[in-house]
């Protein structure tokens, strides 16, 4: 893994409020050196509770702009029986733009576009979340349900010009944004989830091997929320609390 100084240094200043938990480091064993075109981030959640609080994410960055995008799954209640799967789809780079009803200018309170969409769906299914160029800098994140090949576009949102492709490396993570509004909390009472975290996969021509390279805990509640996690041929397991 060759991002670990350049993924220490994210930590230290991600733009998200956000108290993350875990950390995963992601790439594609090879790309081309302009980068990728479009990327799926495959994600379970079979074993996560029907509760709001939880953010399975990852992060992605682009050539030529400095701040990151985020995509992910957050767990919710159910709603009149049915379950309910919530896709994030985000940018903190100052001056990205939107005209997608899904979005909103602004994200974690500071600079950026934020875009959001809920579904009915089976939380036994694994959800696929493409992130893809659409034309210039614009790009769209859609929800795909693997089982049902049902999509959903979470949204779509314009970088500012200059903006290149999506660079071949970042890391994504487990936050609980629930602890983001409490003034206070103790590690120990964090609820439980789980969720599977697959490797990435890319059509763009020259990127191969996609995958989650490693898993770590990270904050301050190291070692103090019950984490587990282990690695299978097509991802990780990422255990939480209690
Ligand atoms: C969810 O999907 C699983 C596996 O495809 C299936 O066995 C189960 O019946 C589904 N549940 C609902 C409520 O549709
Ligand atoms: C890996 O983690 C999953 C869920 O966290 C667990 O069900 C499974 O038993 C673990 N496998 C091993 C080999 O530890």
């Amino acid at each position: 893994m060759r991002i670990t100084a350049a993924a220490a240094f994210l930590v230290s200043c991600m733009p998200s409020l956000g108290f993350a938990l875990i950390g995963n480091d992601w790439n594609f064993a090879r790309a081309l050196p302009d980068g990728l075109r479009d990327i799926t981030f495959p994600f379970n959640m079979a074993k996560a509770p029907h509760r709001s609080g939880f953010y399975f994410a990852q992060q992605f960055s682009f050539h030529g702009v400095k701040e990151v995008g985020y995509t992910g799954l957050q767990p919710r209640e159910d709603k009149e029986g049915r379950s309910i799967v919530h896709a994030a789809f985000s940018s903190f780079q100052g001056g990205t733009t939107t005209k997608h009803r899904n979005c909103h200018l602004g994200a974690d309170f500071g600079p950026g576009v934020s875009c959001a969409v809920a579904v009915p769906g089976n939380y036994s299914h694994t959800y696929d979340i493409t992130v893809e160029n659409v034309r210039g800098t614009t790009w769209r994140g859609t929800l795909i349900n693997s089982v049902t090949r049902k999509r959903a576009v979470i949204g779509e949102w314009t970088l500012p010009r200059g903006a290149g492709k999506i660079v071949n490396g970042q890391m994504g993570f487990v936050e609980y944004y629930t602890w983001n509004t409490q003034r206070s909390h103790t590690c120990d009472s964090l609820p439980y989830t789980h969720a599977f975290f697959y490797h990435p996969t890319s059509r763009t021509k020259g990127a191969v091997d996609g995958a989650v390279t490693r898993v770590y805990e990270y904050g301050s509640c190291v070692g103090q929320v019950g984490y587990k996690a282990n690695k299978t041929s097509t991802g990780y397991n990422i255990e939480v609390g209690r």
